[in-house]
């Protein structure tokens, strides 16, 4: 397939470039410099000459706290940047597959979040990205709208990255322990995009199109994840020392946006719709420190 990528430098958008070129496909990425999807022209020219046979959107406004206060960037992005890619979708009669974000719920909800419920951001990011999410809803019909949660992996920064470098500097460190979700690796995600435009169903004239969560298991708080991404540093190498790590509540780290208190997404609509199974965060973090330990 022919495949243009937005946000091909992001952390996800850079392993979906790489995921798809081995699979064969013809890929046109394009980092934030070449390609500005806020901007609707240079949308527009751009893909009615690539004429791409699906636009995968990896390009955001992620920075959640500055957000607040650069949150007419951030709407031009999240929100204009997604339905200009809606519109050339529509205009060149093809998919679009987007990724959406956990930041879309307030994380009051003691389960799993379903596709069916209510969004409610605590923030600018989470705000624009729902609008975002909207956007397309309204513009153009043939869409899937992924949402992940927690992000990690080799490129950008992340969870995991921050942890290695804090390990560098400290012997202690304190982590939140009342904030529960899934870290999911930009590897899984981008097999789960290209999985999908790969299935039966989404290439017949019937396509389930709409909103999917992606899920990974298990779900933990984020002090949680970092006595595993220590314990995993450690056999895999990468460190050699042991970290004291001090579980404390949200209100002892504050920030300027509230995170959701449960952010773990239910995958259930996308297993049985598209067959495609929750990831495995602990193996896909062992990938990431085979990788990084070498
Ligand atoms: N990170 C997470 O934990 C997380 C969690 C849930 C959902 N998500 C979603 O997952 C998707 C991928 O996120 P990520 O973690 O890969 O984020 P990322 O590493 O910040 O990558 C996003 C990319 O978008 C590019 N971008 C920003 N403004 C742009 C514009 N106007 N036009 C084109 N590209 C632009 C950025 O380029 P520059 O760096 O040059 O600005 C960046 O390379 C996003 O939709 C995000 O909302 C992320």
């Amino acid at each position: 397939m022919r495949i243009l990528i937005t946000g091909a430098k992001g952390q996800v958008g850079t392993e979906l470039v790489a995921e798809a070129t081995n699979r064969n496909h013809k890929v046109y990425g394009y980092g934030s410099k070449e390609l500005d999807i806020s901007n609707l022209e240079q949308v527009s020219n751009r893909v009615q000459t690539i004429k791409p046979d699906v636009i995968i959107n990896a390009a955001a406004y992620t920075a959640v706290d500055k957000a607040e206060t650069e949150s007419e960037l951030a709407y031009a992005v999240n929100s204009q940047g997604s339905e200009n890619l809606a519109i050339a979708c529509k205009e060149l009669d093809i998919p679009l597959i987007h990724i959406s974000t956990d930041y879309v719920y307030d994380g009051d909800k003691p389960l799993p979040y379903l596709e069916s419920d209510l969004p409610k951001p605590t923030g600018v990011y989470g705000a624009s990205k729902l609008e975002g999410d909207q956007k397309i809803e309204q513009t153009w019909p043939n869409h899937i709208i992924i949402r992940v949660s927690w992000v990690f992996g080799e490129y950008g920064n992340n969870f995991v990255k921050t942890m290695l470098r804090l390990a560098e500097q400290r012997d202690e460190l304190s982590i939140v322990d009342d904030q529960f979700g899934a870290p999911t690796s930009a590897v899984a995600i981008s097999c789960c995009l290209l999985d999908i435009i790969e299935t039966k169903q989404f290439n017949q004239p019937q396509c389930p199109w709409g909103t999917y969560n992606f899920q990974s298991d298990p779900g933990v708080s984020w002090y949680d994840f970092a006595v595993e991404i220590f314990r995993q540093a450690k056999e895999s190498g990468l460190i050699n020392k042991t970290m004291k790590l001090n579980p404390i509540p949200s209100s002892e780290f504050p920030t300027p946006v509230k995170r959701p208190a449960n952010s773990k997404l239910d995958g259930q609509k996308l297993q049985q719709v598209f067959k495609i199974k929750p990831a495995d965060w602990k193996s896909d973090l062992k990938v990431f420190f085979l990788h990084n330990s070498n």
